[in-house]
């Protein structure tokens, strides 16, 4: 069973937690996209990490970390997380292999990034990662096999490698960083990232085909943020609103990365099922639900107006010129933290859960969010 976690908004839907949980039934970890960009945060009990480099499966100690060839690797970085995660007790640095295919960020790409983001305006994370995929792209990067003394193992030949091990039975989880809506080719361009963080990304990044992977967990929060600039049609502006204040506050939306304040928002149904459809999507797990306890009504965009035309798709590439169209339901005011059965929610919250799997059904013929994450905790999840 291979599986893919992929991240259906904008980056922090909460991948690095479904990762974990997923961890335990599984083998190989892959990351195939971005680099140090991605924060990846896991919590079990008292311990809370955050990966930018490793698979966010690096608490199970059975699992290979696999860093494949469509990365940008800055390797002080990667040394840092290693030596961190080791000082913590976990064993990583054995279990970790770097592609030799995959991109080094070096100092002048991190200097170009400060550089080109004050004239993009983009807000990216200062990583390196814009100019490292440019010079891989016009063919003269420099990559992880001309490393001379490498203090990890490095793979020659990264998808040969995974063909082995699935060809053996393995089990491999491929975890997205960033998500859908900052897709270099489907994202909201030039405000994206440099890489393709959907299911292609897979393919190209790791070297593997289609017909491997068995699962595509897409990932989502219950309302949506951004971090950095560029369209986002449901966030909430006014600086007064409580719903703003309530969302950033109880759900601790400040980046893992860089600590920037995300914006927030209300869930966009459109984008997500463009998201779903996108990455041929086949189970749904929805994070962060206890942080809408206490927000009553709660928006959601169902459709949009373009250019004063209603249509019910993610208008992408007319953002705009977009208004979205707002359906309101009731919220609920309990603490939804400990609650283990779907059917011990409160009414709203399961009809709120309903009535997003209504819409997406209604455009792609299923919809069913099979998990729902009500908590940073690994232990706080619902499945259904
Ligand atoms: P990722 O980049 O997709 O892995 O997400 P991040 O780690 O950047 O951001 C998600 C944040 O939400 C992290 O701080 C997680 O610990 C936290 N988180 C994940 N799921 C839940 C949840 O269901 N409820 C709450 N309250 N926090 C969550
Ligand atoms: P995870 O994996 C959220 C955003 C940046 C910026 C844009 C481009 O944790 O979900 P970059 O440095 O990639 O050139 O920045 O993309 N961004 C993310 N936003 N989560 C992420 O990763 C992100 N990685 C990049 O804020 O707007
Ligand atoms: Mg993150």
């Amino acid at each position: 069973m291979n599986t893919v976690v992929l991240g259906l908004q904008f980056g922090d839907e909460g991948k690095g937690k479904i990762v974990d949980i997923f961890s335990e039934f599984t083998d190989i970890a892959v990351r195939f996209n971005g680099g140090g960009n991605a924060g990846h945060t896991i919590k079990v009990d008292d311990r809370k990490i955050v990966l930018h480099y490793l698979p966010s499966a690096v608490l199970h100690e059975h699992v290979e970390l696999i860093l494949a060839n469509g990365m940008v690797i800055d390797p002080i970085e990667v040394e840092k997380e290693i030596n961190t995660l080791e000082e913590l007790g976990i064993p990583v640095r054995k279990r970790v292999k770097i592609s030799g295919a995959a991109h080094l960020i070096r100092l002048v790409h991190l200097e170009r990034d400060l550089q080109v983001n004050k004239i993009t305006g983009i807000g990216t994370t200062g990583k390196g990662i814009g100019p490292c995929y440019t010079d891989k792209i016009a063919r003269y990067g420099v990559r992880v096999r001309e490393i001379s003394a490498p203090l990890v193992k490095i793979l020659p030949n990264c998808s040969q490698y995974l063909h082995h091990c699935i060809d053996d039975g393995k089990r491999v989880l491929f975890e997205g960083a960033q998500g859908f809506l900052l897709d270099i080719d489907h994202g909201t361009y030039p405000f994206v990232t440099s890489s393709s963080t959907g299911i292609g990304g897979v393919f190209s990044g790791s070297g593997i085909g289609p017909m491997d992977i068995d699962r595509i967990t897409g990932v989502f929060k219950a309302y949506t943020t951004r971090v950095g600039n560029g369209p986002f049609p449901t966030e909430i502006t006014d600086p007064q609103d409580k719903n703003k204040h309530h969302l950033t506050i109880k759900g601790n939306e400040f980046g893992s990365t860089t600590g920037r304040k995300r914006r927030v928002g209300w869930l966009d149904i459109p984008a997500l099922i463009y998201a779903i459809r996108a990455n041929t999507v086949d189970e749904l797990a929805m994070t962060k639900l206890d942080i809408l306890s206490g927000i009553d009504p709660i928006k959601v965009c169902t459709g949009y107006k373009v250019n004063g035309h209603k249509v019910n798709y993610f208008p992408v590439h007319e953002l705009s010129d977009a208004e979205p169209i707002y359906h309101e339901v009731p919220g609920w005011q309990e603490k939804i933290g400990d609650v283990e059965q779907f059917q011990d929610l409160p009414v709203a919250a399961r009809n709120y859960i309903k009535m997003i799997e209504t819409y997406i059904s209604s455009r792609l013929g299923w919809g069913g969010i099979s998990i729902i994450s009500i908590g940073p905790d690994r232990s706080q999840l619902i499945r259904r």
